[in-house]
């Protein structure tokens, strides 16, 4: 039985794709559900993290609205799930702060991630470099072992466990715990590999809410209409086979894994159900309908959560993470010398 702590966060620039959806909020949701009773389970807003990229005055509705997501999505609020605002509690930033103390530029220089939204340019700012160090001082606070997040993420997740180990080693004690290896998380979640849901026009990259092409992503407030046409004109492959092989057809693969991960059946059994079908009309049709389907239930469902449902779920939660971190910061702040 699990009873380690389970955490994640989504950043909230403008609408959520279903990539988001299906990569972190979903199973953060089923593990929530799943193990809440024994382990503890923190659903945060990273609203620091928001601002490097523009600020265009839709973060604060954003915000509320990613929490309608968790709810919509089936989370239930248990004594031992916390929902809070990342910038409400200030042990994340001090934190922050100590851990680019402990890392070194070289390593943090490596993230791709940076590497990409940064482009190499002198002009990016410094948020985005420092990203991922705020991400480790978000998962270290609360002692979190598991951390759902797509595939994307699994290298700030190894950051994150380095960061750790160091400052543990320097320190000359267990300070901080350990995130379990990407490899685990990945079990965790229940997939062999990270998850990655990919651009439905260039299958080989993942899909993001940055993409210009509206056709290559489905967001979690499209029509439900307009999202089954994206899924039929989705790219797929001549192979004529329908089955799951990510390098040869990441087409017809990544809407395998759309299919499994909305009915929450297993990928192979998915598969299976379609081997011999050489149309690929028959099954985008089915795929077109299951992503409808999903959408308009689940609209149906944010559309009911008030705002001050989920404001006072925040309240409750800010104050019980604000006295973990607060306590793990004291210790921190002890470790180095500053108390
Ligand atoms: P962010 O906001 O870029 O993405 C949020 C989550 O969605 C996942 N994701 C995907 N998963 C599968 N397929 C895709 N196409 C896809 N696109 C996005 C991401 O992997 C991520 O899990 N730094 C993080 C947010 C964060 C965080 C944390 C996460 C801040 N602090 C602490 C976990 C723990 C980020 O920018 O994710």
């Amino acid at each position: 039985m699990v009873k380690e702590t389970i955490l994640t966060g989504i950043r909230v620039n403008g609408e959520l794709t279903l990539g988001n959806y299906l990569g972190a909020l979903l199973p953060m949701v089923r593990l929530t559900n799943k193990y809440s009773a024994y382990a503890k389970a923190n659903v945060f807003v990273p609203d620091l993290h928001a601002i490097i990229t523009d600020i265009d005055g839709s973060l604060k509705a954003n915000l509320l609205k990613s929490i309608k997501y968790y709810l919509a999505a089936g989370l239930v609020i248990t004594p031992n799930v916390s929902i809070y605002r990342q910038s409400y509690i200030p042990a994340h930033s001090e934190l922050t702060w100590i851990l680019n103390c402990f890392a070194n530029m070289g390593e943090v220089s490596r993230m791709i991630q940076y590497k990409e939204k940064g482009d190499g340019k002198d002009s990016a700012n410094v948020g985005i470099f420092d990203y991922p160090i705020l991400m480790a001082a978000d998962i270290l606070l609360y002692d979190a072992v598991y951390v759902p997040v797509g595939k994307d993420q699994f290298q700030h997740l190894e950051l994150t466990r380095n960061l750790a180990e160091r400052f543990n080693h320097r320190i000359g004690r267990d300070v901080f715990t350990l995130p379990v290896a990407t490899a685990e998380q990945a079990k965790f979640m229940g997939v062999k590999d990270g998850i990655c849901i990919r651009d439905l026009q260039n299958p080989e990259k993942k899909m993001s809410k940055s993409t210009a092409a509206e056709n290559s992503k489905i967001m979690l407030s499209d029509a439900p209409e307009a999202a089954a046409k994206k899924i039929m004109s989705a790219t797929t492959d001549n192979v004529s086979k329908v089955q799951f092989d990510m390098f040869n057809q990441p087409g017809i693969s990544n809407l395998l894994q759309i299919l499994a991960f909305i009915r929450n059946q297993p990928l192979s059994e998915v598969a299976a159900g379609w081997a011999g079908v050489t149309q690929y009309g028959e099954f985008k049709t089915a795929v077109a309908e299951e992503v409808k389907g999903f959408l308009i239930d689940f609209q149906a469902r944010v559309a009911e959560i008030s705002d001050e449902e989920v404001l006072s779920a925040l309240e409750n939660g800010e104050k019980k993470a604000s006295k973990v971190a607060e306590t793990k910061l004291y210790e921190v702040q002890r470790a180095v010398g500053l108390r």
